[in-house]
């Protein structure tokens, strides 16, 4: 199963990163109304003044949130980015670790890093790399990272705890976690779970909210919190709805 989920992942983003188009994915959905209610795209996801001064090549967005809402970036700091895509997170970390900083980005599939490594060129930017790997067995050094990012990403993982450990590996003590990921409030149909169109559109591998802070705890971390942006509270959600959330951790 994993296999093959991965495969099937990496042909569809593949041909995203070809195409160019940023994401028109749901952003809430309800199971019994799996149909777009809203859009992103980097417009939708970022302030403007963010965007300012990036190149074409660079704005490709198929995220479902901001996760350095959450991250809390310093100057000098590493950035590890699960699942970087077009390198849209990682181009707006470097902003805010600056020059002595640094941010990785890690994706699976070779025509996001290709894209991602070429407009880190156009930038000029040297203390910005993409690796091809996979999030399940990160090509990243032991507790070399101060923040983990990642957006919209974790969901499509077929072996998510895995991720998780991988992330408490990666990290330095105290390391901190930020991540934009769609979530489900209560637990999906499994026609949706089975279905690989809901799959590759961030739905059918949305874990459930309690399954999500387990996870993370049983990895290691600690202060895990889930919450909405830009979407109703979570209390007013209906069962069966995956939306975006950010969550946040902390390595010991
Ligand atoms: C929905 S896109 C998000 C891309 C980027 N984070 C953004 O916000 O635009 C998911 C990305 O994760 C990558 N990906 C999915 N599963 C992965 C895995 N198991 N290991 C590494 N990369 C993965 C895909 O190749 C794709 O580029």
């Amino acid at each position: 199963m994993s296999d093959s989920v991965r495969e099937n992942v990496r042909r569809y983003y593949a041909e995203r990163a070809r195409t160019s188009s940023s994401c028109c994915e749901p952003v809430v959905t309800s199971c019994c109304e799996p149909s777009v209610v809203s859009c992103c795209g980097p417009e939708a996801l970022y302030p403007a003044d963010l965007l300012t001064g990036l190149p074409e090549e660079a704005l490709l967005s198929l995220g479902c949130g901001n996760p350095l809402v959450g991250a809390d970036l310093k100057p000098g700091e590493t950035v590890l980015d699960l699942g970087s895509g077009g390198g849209l997170d990682c181009f707006l970390a470097v902003r805010q670790v600056g020059p002595t900083g640094r941010v990785i980005g890690v994706d699976m599939t070779p025509e996001m890093v290709e894209r991602a490594t070429t407009a880190a060129r156009q930038l000029g930017l040297s203390n910005v790399e993409f690796r091809l790997g996979y999030l399940e067995d990160l090509p990243v050094e032991d507790e070399s990272v101060d923040v983990v990012i990642s957006n919209c990403v974790i969901n499509l993982s077929p072996d998510k705890p895995r991720v998780f450990r991988e992330m408490f590996r990666v990290l330095k003590p105290g390391g901190r976690v930020s991540i934009a990921d769609m979530v489900s409030k209560g637990p999906l149909p499994q026609s949706l779970r089975e279905s690989p169109e809901a799959w590759n559109a961030c739905i059918g591998g949305a874990l459930e909210m309690e399954e999500y802070v387990h996870a993370l705890e049983e990895a290691g971390f600690t202060e895990v919190e889930i919450r909405t942006v830009n979407t109703p509270p979570l209390s007013t959600l209906p069962e069966g709805t995956v939306f975006s959330a950010l969550i946040t951790a902390r390595k010991p």
